[in-house]
């Protein structure tokens, strides 16, 4: 991303599938649009077996009457390629672009993102339509970006990606001697002779090979981005110049190392859905949005979400219309540019008939399509956000957080000393801690500029190439506080080892030298020296060459070392050789923020249920407040509630639900104080 993602105004709206309807209904679409103030929809999404019913036949008039419409109508539009769901005319004529999963099994067509991403008849179909789309729609004054496909994400294990990964690892390993000794072949007889004799790690007898099983995900993610950025270029050699994005997807589509992914688009959009309808669905859409604008380096695009359900196993609980809001706004406060919906009108059939939408089965005489109306009302009156600080970042964090996507697959492997440990939840653990913190957060990946933290976490990483370490090493030789999770750095990026103590690459920098890894039963918990309760793993370490800050309290650990501190310098290495439960966790979290004087966005929030967000615009800075809490409060200080349009100074009253977003005055201190209820 070189160029941050500035549209005229907030955008707002959803996936257009007008496919799936009569005209009648695309009129009253229309309508229905601009009484909700939609500005923006993305269409084509899964249209290619409309769009080019035969192969190399297109029939584009249907959609060239969708964008006429949206022209007439004032609406703009993100075009997707169609290529997340090839046609049933397509897998039968090129069965070997199947995919094949881990088992041999051939995915037959009947849903929907079936294809092999290293098939060629399916990468030359994919480049066809990029390129009909961008020549005939490419310069389209109401064109906003490029969608490209939706949620790269379908793995091959099939011939055609066997052939890639073997072509991939070739290029990163050159010999394959050094592939061997990279992925300890010695072992079981695993020794490759002859490039040909390698495969994508199909299903074993036994346990696979961790470091086959590491590279061939990163091989998948590196394999879709080229898929990816060839449509793109197909999109740039038709002459258009439109921002190009593709969906990311949170939180269980985890194919992709999207900091790379980021780096080949204009704009770094996601998916989110959250995961919980309880309380921690909020801490949820923290998570997603500060994960997203770190991918993106800035502003960025909430491309879709549920408008009125969120997934509770087995059921689909509702989302009511003011959490609804509450949630887009809580995007949009960190830098997304706009909050966009799949999908726009339920389909009255179909594998998603029952997912919610803008407009629902029962129609615009509904709370959920009401609530869309009041969120593109609201979206419309803070226009003026838009625009980014003309220097640094939209949002202000004095602590980050490592997220890397090989840390996610490396705890993928089998057979680890606890299989338990989850990489997405241990980084969402600490997120959610500094959440509750109220403090602003950012995500940094290895080798980012992290002179402004004052504290930077790597919840786990078990796997660390070696500028990783030299990295953190610099961080705190340069008087940073880094905290390290258990069972980092005991591996290099090949998941080998490094003998002679746990945590092998850190030992230095922490100051321990961690013997055993002491897993706990699952619904075991023990108690430290400080209070804080601990579950899952437990690590026996030798006398320390740091500070012990917290030792294990009962156990065959009782007495010895399980939370150390190393002081180097102005800088801190902290090491927690265990998983302290979620609230022992916020406890330990809050203090050392406390120490290092990193302060909430509105001290005086804590306790009343309102979440505070600072997002920074090119003229002013924007307090969001969202209020979650059950009891109305008073908020005073100096600015202007941009939801009410009436000035602050005086104070506002939020309700229970509600919000404000307030164009601050410089240096602005604020009071909030819980008012009796209404
Ligand atoms: C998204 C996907 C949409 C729709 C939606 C349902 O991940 O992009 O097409 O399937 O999920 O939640």
């Amino acid at each position: 991303m070189t160029v941050p993602f500035v549209p005229d105004r907030l955008l707002f709206g959803g996936d257009y599938n007008p496919e799936q309807w009569p005209r009648e209904v695309w009129a009253e679409d229309m309508a229905l649009m601009r009484r909700a103030g939609v500005n923006t929809v993305t269409i084509g999404v899964f249209s290619w077996a409309v769009l080019e019913p035969r192969e190399g036949e297109f029939e584009p008039g249907w959609l060239d009457d969708v964008v006429a419409l949206l022209d007439t109508n004032e609406i703009g539009f993100f075009l997707a390629t169609p290529t997340a769901s090839p046609p049933p005319w397509f897998t039968r004529a090129h069965p070997d672009a199947l995919p094949v999963r881990a088992d041999g099994t051939y995915v037959s067509h009947g849903s929907r993102d079936t294809y092999a991403i290293s098939a060629p008849a399916y990468r030359q179909a994919a480049r066809r339509v990029a390129r009909f789309l961008a020549e005939r729609y490419g310069d389209h004054p109401r064109l906003r970006g490029w969608h490209v496909h939706n949620e790269y994400g379908t793995i091959d294990h099939g011939p055609h990606a066997a052939a890639a990964f073997r072509r991939w690892l070739q290029g990163r390993y050159t010999s394959l001697e050094a592939l061997n000794d990279a992925w300890c072949t010695a072992f079981w007889s695993q020794r490759y002779d002859d490039w040909e004799e390698i495969l994508p790690p199909r299903t074993t007898q036994y346990l696979a090979n961790p470091a086959h099983a590491v590279d061939f995900k990163r091989f998948c993610s590196d394999e879709m981005l080229t898929a990816c950025t060839e449509q793109r270029d197909e999109i740039r050699t038709a002459g258009s110049t439109a921002p190009v994005t593709t969906n990311f997807m949170l939180p269980t589509w985890d194919h992709l190392n999207q900091w790379d992914w980021s780096e080949q688009l204009d704009l770094a959009s996601v998916d989110h859905y959250l995961d919980t309808p309880g309380p921690d669905g909020e801490a949820h859409v923290a998570y997603g949005a500060d994960l997203t604008r770190a991918w993106g380096g800035g502003p960025w695009l909430l491309m879709e979400q549920s408008a009125a359900g969120i997934r509770d196993g087995a059921r689909q609980a509702f989302k009511d219309p003011d959490r609804m809001i509450r949630n887009s706004l809580g995007y949009v406060a960190r830098g997304s540019q706009g909050a966009l919906f799949f999908q726009w009108r339920a389909s009255a059939g179909g594998s998603e008939t029952w997912h919610s939408a803008m407009v629902p089965h029962v129609g615009p005489q509904s709370r959920t399509y009401e609530g869309v109306v009041e969120l593109g009302a609201l979206l419309g009156r803070l226009q003026e956000i838009a625009e980014p600080p003309r220097t640094g970042p939209v949002v202000e964090a004095d602590v980050a957080v490592l997220w890397d996507a090989n840390g996610r697959w490396s705890l993928q492997t089998p057979h680890l000393p606890n299989d338990e440990l989850d990489y997405t939840t241990e980084v969402r653990a600490t997120h959610r801690a500094l959440w509750r913190a109220g403090v602003a957060v950012d995500f940094v990946r290895p080798g980012a500029d992290v002179t402004r933290y004052r504290v930077l976490f790597v919840p786990t990483l078990m796997a660390l190439d070696a500028d990783t370490v030299t990295w953190l090493t610099r961080y705190v030789d340069a008087g940073g506080h880094l905290v390290v999770g258990r069972f980092t750095g005991v591996a290099d990026e090949h998941q080998r080892v490094a003998p002679g103590g746990y945590p092998g690459r850190l030992r230095e920098l922490l100051g321990v030298r961690v013997t055993e890894h002491l897993p706990l039963a699952p619904d075991e918990t023990q108690e430290l020296s400080d209070g804080s309760v601990v579950e899952q793993w437990t690590e026996r370490m030798d006398p320390p060459r740091a500070d012990i800050v917290a030792a294990y309290a009962e156990g065959p650990l009782a007495g010895l070392p399980a939370v150390t501190r190393r002081r180097v310098g102005d800088g801190a290495a902290t090491y927690v050789s265990t998983r302290m439960v979620q609230e022992s966790w916020d406890g330990f979290v809050a203090a050392l923020l406390a120490e290092h004087d990193v302060r909430p966005v509105v001290p005086e929030a804590a306790g009343t249920g309102v979440e505070a967000i600072r997002r920074r615009g090119a003229e002013a800075t924007y307090l969001f407040l969202l209020h979650h809490g059950d009891q109305p409060v008073r908020v005073a200080g100096p600015g202007h509630d941009l939801v009410t349009d009436s000035p602050t100074d005086a104070g506002i009253v939020v309700a229970p639900g509600g919000y404000a977003v307030i164009r601050e005055a410089p240096t602005a201190a604020w009071s909030v104080t819980p008012l009796p209820p209404a």
